[in-house]
């Protein structure tokens, strides 16, 4: 353990004598992408080891955090709309507590408007110090007064604190922090910095430890995958890591996100295609399928190098799916644009696309181009994306019934509670009958598809 980490754990023990016995429950509102999932994670296993235990709903909860997502308006809205409703709350529960962490809180804009609006919020801080929140709880209750603390850089990465696991057997791990790209929509460069990554070491450690707990598949996080190393002074590649971590004996799957097409070697390629327990369902975000959009999202691929690295991937690795993200209406995206993005849809086959519509964020250089598309132009042209998108998947699921699969069965299934959801070696969403779920959840099985929707498949075992 750290010298830091040793620090918050002292401060852990300090405060769980404060809170023992009080029977208090926290609840945490996580938006956003699946960074903040495992952040929030972190943040409900130091505040576990403190003693509070899980609230019902975030209604009845005594400490109340939100982790916050800034990539879109419409996420900072929700927090907002949220904070605005919590006023009352706040004022006839004294002893009720609010925190907020994560991307928004990076932002001046922000924090202007909560220090001036929503004053009450007991605990602030941001992205690069989750690790320090014992030390800022403890610092609220001694203090009586309400604590921000944000960081405009990172200092040291500080990995080993508690954590809880979502699930038994599977478990995200971050492999690296930040973003160099600077995509001109983009406001994660801003609020995550620059890109550290974490030792390849490190990560083995973690997760064989993850693996002798039980851990059969991990997700490998980071914002570019891709550039993994390059600030390490060995300069392990992306590939290499992989590799290394395909060796463990023991784990069953390796998923990674996201993949920047810019950066994605053939090495890589070789080493998903030649280790069994390397997932080949590769999300590889395009965001438009015009050159000019795509020169002025200084996304550094054309639509052509774009179509040759999925040709690539294709004919080495047959079964591989690709998953994407596209924004529609970034500013001066004109109909030629959009048709241009509809058409490399066609040509690729998606298996799924998220589909954005283009949000102005303040500070980037995309916010300050003139020609910012009408909110109606917009909603056609993302209305007839969706269609298309929705189109290929149905196809593609179609095409499935009948087919074989190994999955794994991971929880019960939203749509129906007799079945149970999982996902293939690629990727691909099925439902499956199964007469004792809770035997099922966390195992690999076989399955036969018989029937198919636009979004996922349904299987009997076999
Ligand atoms: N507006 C709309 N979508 C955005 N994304 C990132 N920034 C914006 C923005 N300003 C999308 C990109 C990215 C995904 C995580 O979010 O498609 O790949
Ligand atoms: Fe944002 Fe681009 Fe970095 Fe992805 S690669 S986080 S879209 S700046």
């Amino acid at each position: 353990m750290t010298d830091e980490a040793q620090r918050q754990d002292q401060i852990i023990q300090e405060l769980s004598q404060h809170i023992k016995g009080k029977g208090l429950t926290f609840f945490i509102g996580t938006f956003g992408c699946q960074m903040n999932a495992l952040d929030s994670e972190k943040i409900e296993g130091i505040l576990t080891e403190i003693g509070y235990t899980k609230a019902e709903n975030e209604k009845t909860a005594d400490f109340l955090i939100y982790n916050t997502c800034c990539v879109r308006e419409n996420a900072e809205l929700k927090i907002f709309g949220k904070l605005g409703a919590l006023k009352h709350r706040k004022k006839t529960k004294p002893n009720f507590m609010v925190a907020l962490c994560g991307c928004m809180m990076q932002q001046d804009v922000v924090m202007d408007t909560l220090k001036k609006k929503y004053k009450f919020v007991d605990i602030i801080f941001g992205t690069y110090n989750i690790y320090k929140l014992p030390e800022l709880l403890q610092a609220r209750i001694e203090t009586g007064q309400n604590i921000i603390d944000i960081w405009k850089t990172h200092e040291d990465i500080v990995e080993d604190l508690p954590s809880i696991r979502k699930h038994a057997f599977k478990s995200c791990v971050n492999i690296m922090y930040g973003c160099n790209n600077f995509c001109t929509y983009c406001i994660v460069p801003y609020v995550r910095g620059r890109e550290r990554s974490r030792s390849v070491d490190d990560i083995c450690e973690q997760v064989e430890t993850l693996v002798n707990d039980g851990v059969k598949e991990i997700m490998l996080l980071g914002q570019n995958v891709n550039s993994y190393g390059k600030n390490l002074d060995d300069k392990p590649t992306f590939s290499y890591l992989l590799e290394r971590l395909a060796t463990i004996d023991g784990l069953r799957r390796i998923r990674f996100m996201t993949s920047h097409p810019k950066d994605f070697s053939d090495e890589l390629i070789e080493v998903i295609a030649k280790h069994n327990n390397i997932s080949k369902g590769l999300h590889l975000p395009i965001q438009s399928g015009s050159d000019s959009i795509l020169r002025r999202m200084n996304r550094v691929y054309s639509r052509e190098e774009y179509l040759d690295l999925v040709r690539k991937i294709k004919s080495r690795i047959s079964n591989a799916t690709i998953t994407t993200d596209i924004i529609v209406g970034f500013p001066g995206e004109s109909d030629q644009d959009f048709q241009d993005t509809l058409s490399v849809v066609e040509e690729v086959k998606f298996l799924s696309a998220f589909t954005f519509i283009y949000s102005k964020r303040t500070g980037t250089p995309a916010a300050s181009m003139t020609n910012q598309v009408s909110e109606e132009v917009v909603k056609e042209r993302f209305n007839q994306l969706v269609a298309t998108v929705n189109n290929i998947s149905a196809n593609f699921m179609q095409d499935q019934v009948g087919q074989k699969y190994e999955i794994l069965l991971e929880e019960t299934s939203k749509n129906d509670t007799q079945m149970l959801s999982g996902r293939t070696d690629t990727g691909i969403l099925v439902h499956v009958h199964v007469n004792d779920a809770s035997n099922f959840i966390g195992q690999f099985v076989n399955v036969k598809i018989i029937s198919a929707k636009t979004h996922y498949l349904i299987g009997d075992l076999i």
